[in-house]
């Protein structure tokens, strides 16, 4: 990392990756793409399309329909197999094998948007966890339970005491990610493992708390799961966010959804902000007095913790004098999505670098 000691309004990295990313499919993917394979090297796909891909054919046919789509041919996505209590270990072996999947996420059935085929019960997926520990195959989760009765503030917490805890002392070898932390309480239990345990941490996490959803009226745009929380939560992620520990590393959970979809009566769950992720995170960096851990968080404590080299490639972070606009909106087939507004200027934005 190159940081000018007397003007910090250049900045150069080694290129991102974007551990949680949604592309979708189809339009919506044709659209999206190029959001993220713009500032990022590599990206891991989330599967939860509809139907969601749980199998190894599924991968490969997603992964073929990503690379299509992609103008960027430098660009990689790592992709992730979507468990059920169905998923069989021959194919998920042949899937790690192949070297496309990286990781199998884990929904719990209801927790999120498209994880009805998600797990209901983790003692059914226990053999398939085993295996992955085995082989060395990450588990990323979505860290909410679902039960009615538990807060939706609590969900993350209470995730933490019931499943992750007693399964990581039952697997203490397999790999996990805490995909988008949102509490003090997950940021605490993380830092309480020295091995195997890592946590994505999104752009919006970092700058929103749950005041914003409701600021002035309700704000459809800010609403993803697991959904922001109190202003001690959002300090705790930032906390961990720049303190360059090597657990904590960006996975942007830009997920798209139509405006229409969700400026509704029953809006859909998802931030979208891939357009903007490298300029909101320098902001809030530098905000923090930590510009020179950026590119921990967001090019080497990532590929780090999945085995894999860091990028070849650099890019250059540059900070103008006066704000950098951003395209508020994204066309497609579908309808407009909506980019993230981080709710103040933005002065920074990515230059790419000759090798
Ligand atoms: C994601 C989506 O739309 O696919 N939504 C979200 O609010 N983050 C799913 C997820 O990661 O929970
Ligand atoms: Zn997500």
């Amino acid at each position: 990392m190159i940081l000018d000691p007397i003007v910090t309004t250049e900045l150069t990295i080694i290129k991102p990756d974007d551990w949680h990313v949604h592309f979708r499919d189809g339009a919506m993917l044709r659209a999206v793409v190029s959001e993220t394979a713009r500032d990022f090297s590599r990206a891991l796909i989330m599967p939860n399309l509809v139907p969601p891909v749980t199998t190894f054919d599924d991968v490969k046919r997603y992964r073929q329909d990503i690379m299509a789509a992609s103008s960027e041919t430098a660009f990689q996505p790592l992709m992730t197999l979507y468990l059920t209590e169905n998923t069989d270990c021959n194919d998920l072996v042949a899937a790690h094998e192949s070297g496309y999947v990286h990781a199998v996420k884990l929904y719990p059935a209801g927790a999120t948007t498209n994880s009805e085929s998600g797990v209901k019960n983790i003692n059914k997926v226990m053999p398939v966890l085993e295996k992955m520990a085995e082989i060395g195959l990450p588990l990323c989760f979505h860290g909410e339970v679902t039960d009615s009765d538990i807060d939706i503030f609590d969900r993350e917490a209470v995730f933490i005491e019931r499943v992750l805890a007693p399964l990581r002392e039952e697997l203490p070898g397999l790999k996990t990610v805490m995909e988008h932390v949102t509490t003090a309480d997950g940021v605490d239990y993380v830092l309480s493992q020295t091995q195997n345990m890592g946590a994505t941490i999104t752009p919006h996490h970092l700058i929103i708390n749950r005041n914003h959803l409701f600021k002035g009226g309700l704000r459809p745009h800010y609403y993803c799961l697991p959904v922001a929380k109190r202003e001690k939560h959002r300090l705790a992620l930032r906390k961990a966010a720049v303190s360059g520990d090597s657990r904590f590393f960006l996975g942007t959970d830009s997920a798209p959804h139509t405006d229409e979809l969700k400026e509704s009566a029953c809006g859909c769950a998802g931030v979208f902000n891939a357009s903007n992720t490298m300029a909101c995170l320098a902001h809030v960096f530098e905000e923090e007095g930590a510009l020179d851990q950026l590119e921990l968080f967001a090019s080497t404590n990532g590929c780090g913790f999945y085995g894999i080299e860091a990028n070849a490639a650099k890019i250059k972070l540059l900070k103008q004098s006066k704000p950098v606009q951003f395209p508020g909106k994204i066309v497609t087939e579908l309808g407009d999505v909506t980019v993230f507004d981080p709710g103040f200027d933005l002065y920074w934005s990515v230059q790419e670098c000759s090798a």
